[in-house]
């Protein structure tokens, strides 16, 4: 049977070495199986986290720098995520650039995978604040490289993974079933997408007039089928084209966000320092993600960052983001925070 799964479980722990494995079926789990996404935040009483500090990260964007933006409270920083039933590994920075040594690195997505990447090259700096560093930007795509290591962490700024077009009467079309970024994605030795946010986007916020699916084209239909059909022409791609023995393909799960009113838990972020104590919510979305990875025949990883974000509500900007009052965002994440850990959990799926 071809089917592969998107999953990823730790099936072994070898004092503080675990090894990420793709398995084939959901349901065979080993005896020692650890799912590092199945747990909880604990106060963490050690001077561990946060795993950085924010004001020696000198490329930090502002709408994620929340002390700088004068958030007074910190606690929000001292959260680390404890898996049920194994230790998360400690990040090791020079572990992780020694891995991906002559290798480049490329998230794409939205402004949640612009969060993750900018968590993880703060990190990286963080651990060696004396190795060059040189950033720069082509077009779309933001080049980070540290050339002691020979690393390039990248990111391609993409929402919908799927093209938009401009007509020659400026209608702008979302073509569904196309994807001409594709070929610079499959050079790199890892990539880790990130796409739902801007598909609820109506109105204004919405880059597109038309949606071309196949030979038809509409104005619009539910988005989470337009969604599922970008993802589809996306999983389509990678099945086809990518060799996954060359490229470790990671997706993000989707991130949540805390500005849902008339959603059951917390309706908005705004004043929350501490995380949630439980967490009800069903993503849709990240339903219709699972099932399409699943449908997959090449392996690939899920990042299944949904529920232990979930808790979080205290780890979002609010006021301290960007827009302070104007602008309150329950979107983004704080850096440092949250997405630091989705960064140790890519780092040990890393192997
Ligand atoms: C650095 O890595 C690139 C691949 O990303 C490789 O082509 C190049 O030879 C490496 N340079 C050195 C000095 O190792
Ligand atoms: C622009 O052209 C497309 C077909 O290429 C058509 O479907 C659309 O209605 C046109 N829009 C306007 C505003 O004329
Ligand atoms: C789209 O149109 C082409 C050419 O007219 C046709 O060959 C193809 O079968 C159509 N595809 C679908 C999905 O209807
Ligand atoms: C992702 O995590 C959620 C919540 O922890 C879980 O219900 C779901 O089964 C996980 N998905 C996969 C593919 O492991």
């Amino acid at each position: 049977m071809k089917i592969m799964f998107s999953l990823f479980f730790l099936l072994f722990m070898l004092s503080n070495n675990v090894h990420g494995k793709l398995m084939n079926d959901v349901n065979q789990l080993e005896i020692n199986g650890c799912d590092l996404f199945q747990g909880r935040w604990i106060y963490d009483n050690d001077d561990d986290y946060p795993l950085y500090d924010s004001s020696i990260c000198p490329f930090i964007e502002k709408q994620f720098d929340c002390l700088k933006n004068g958030r007074p409270d910190a606690d929000y920083l001292k959260y680390r995520w404890q898996p049920n039933e194994c230790n998360l590994p400690r990040f090791n920075a020079i572990e992780f650039q020694n891995k991906l040594r002559g290798k480049q690195m490329m998230f794409v997505g939205d402004s949640i995978s612009l969060n993750q990447w900018q968590s993880l090259t703060c990190m990286l700096h963080a651990a060696d604040p004396q190795a060059k560093y040189i950033s720069k930007r082509i077009g779309g795509t933001s080049i980070f490289t540290f050339p002691k290591y020979n690393t390039s962490y990248l990111m391609y700024r993409n929402a919908f993974l799927v093209d938009i077009t401009m007509q020659n009467n400026g209608t702008r079309v979302l073509e569904l079933d196309s994807l001409s970024s594709a070929d610079q994605w499959k050079q790199m030795d890892v990539l880790i997408f990130d796409s739902w946010h801007w598909w609820l986007h109506t109105g204004r916020k919405q880059p597109w007039d038309l949606v071309q699916d196949g030979n038809s084209t509409y104005v619009d239909a539910p988005r989470l089928a337009l969604y599922e059909k970008a993802l589809t022409t996306w999983a389509k791609w990678v099945d086809s084209e990518v060799d996954t023995t060359k490229t470790k393909i990671f997706f993000q799960g989707v991130s949540p966000d805390h500005d849902n009113p008339g959603s059951s838990g917390s309706n908005t972020c705004q004043g929350v320092t501490q995380p949630l104590a439980s967490t009800e919510r069903v993503h849709e979305e990240e339903l219709v993600l699972e099932k399409v990875l699943k449908g997959m025949d090449k392996s690939v990883y899920l990042l299944n960052i949904t529920k232990l974000s979930q808790y979080r509500a205290d780890g979002h900007p609010s006021v301290f983001g960007h827009g302070g009052h104007r602008d309150l965002d329950c979107t983004h994440w704080c850096l440092a925070g949250v997405v630091d850990t989705w960064n140790l959990l890519l780092s040990a799926l890393l192997g």
